[in-house]
């Protein structure tokens, strides 16, 4: 039998307490896991989004279907480190009951996966941005999550560190045992090469996956006469 969609959301909607409607029949589904994106103009309700499939608000109307264990990758990391070493923070992470050798085994393994191994004892502040994102993706892992919702998680990094963030990612949403589902938005659009399929949100609403080089050529058309009104202006 095939496996169920790493994620299903129908019809969604959402209004902020002030009465402001930030999602609106949102419908799609991520088919497979992978490395999928979402872009979309400031306000459009990405990041609501992923704080209703993360179970942080709760939905008006519509259902969110998934099999997978949610976690949030913030784009501070600064925001969700909370303990002052980076194996402080990985035990916050791990699931209850485990014996303490299965603990650090798992704490090895997460920092391990994000190119981390070695720094168990390090203080988090001393830790670069890039680091610290990397932690922030050890700790969904170490929490036995699959299915991460990653909010603009490379705005905040240096170009070598969102290159490093961006291939971490694909390898563990790729990796033959296991691979995660990735849901990332992001506003920098050369990042779309890299994705699975790539949907624009509007409005609180979701259009097609789409392949990402075709996205970047649509977005690259619908800026360049503005671009050059700008120009000749
Ligand atoms: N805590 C809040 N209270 C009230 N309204 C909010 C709150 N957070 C967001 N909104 C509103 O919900 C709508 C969607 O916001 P959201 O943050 O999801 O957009 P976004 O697509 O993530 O934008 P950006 O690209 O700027 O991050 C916007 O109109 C926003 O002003
Ligand atoms: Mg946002």
């Amino acid at each position: 039998m095939a496996s169920p969609a790493p994620l299903t959301v129908e019809r969604l909607g959402f209004a902020w307490p002030n009465g402001r409607t930030a999602l609106n029949h949102c419908s799609f589904q991520i088919p497979k896991p992978g490395l999928w994106m979402l872009v979309g103009s400031n306000g459009s309700g990405k990041s609501t989004l992923l704080r209703l499939i993360a179970g942080l608000l709760i939905p008006r109307s519509g259902q969110i279907h998934t099999p997978l264990k949610a976690a949030l990758v913030f784009q501070n990391p600064d925001h969700q480190l909370l303990l002052p070493s980076c194996s402080s923070e990985l035990l916050l992470a791990l699931p209850e009951g485990l014996s303490s050798s299965e603990r650090s085994d798992r704490i090895h393994t997460a920092l391990e996966q994000v190119g981390l191994s070695g720094l168990a004892q390090r203080p988090i502040h001393t830790l670069s941005g890039g680091q610290k994102q990397r932690l922030a993706i050890a700790g969904a892992l170490a929490s036995e999550a699959s299915l991460l919702l990653l909010d603009e998680p490379t705005a905040l990094l240096d170009p070598s560190s969102q290159a490093d963030a961006l291939e971490l990612v694909h390898q563990l949403s790729h990796r033959a045992e296991q691979p995660l589902t990735a849901l990332w938005i992001t506003h920098r659009l050369e990042e779309l090469q890299r994705c699975d399929g790539a949907a624009v949100m509007e409005e609180g609403h979701m259009g097609p996956w789409q392949s990402g080089k075709a996205l970047i050529q649509q977005l690259a058309r619908q800026l360049a006469p503005l671009q050059s009104g700008r120009a000749e202006g």
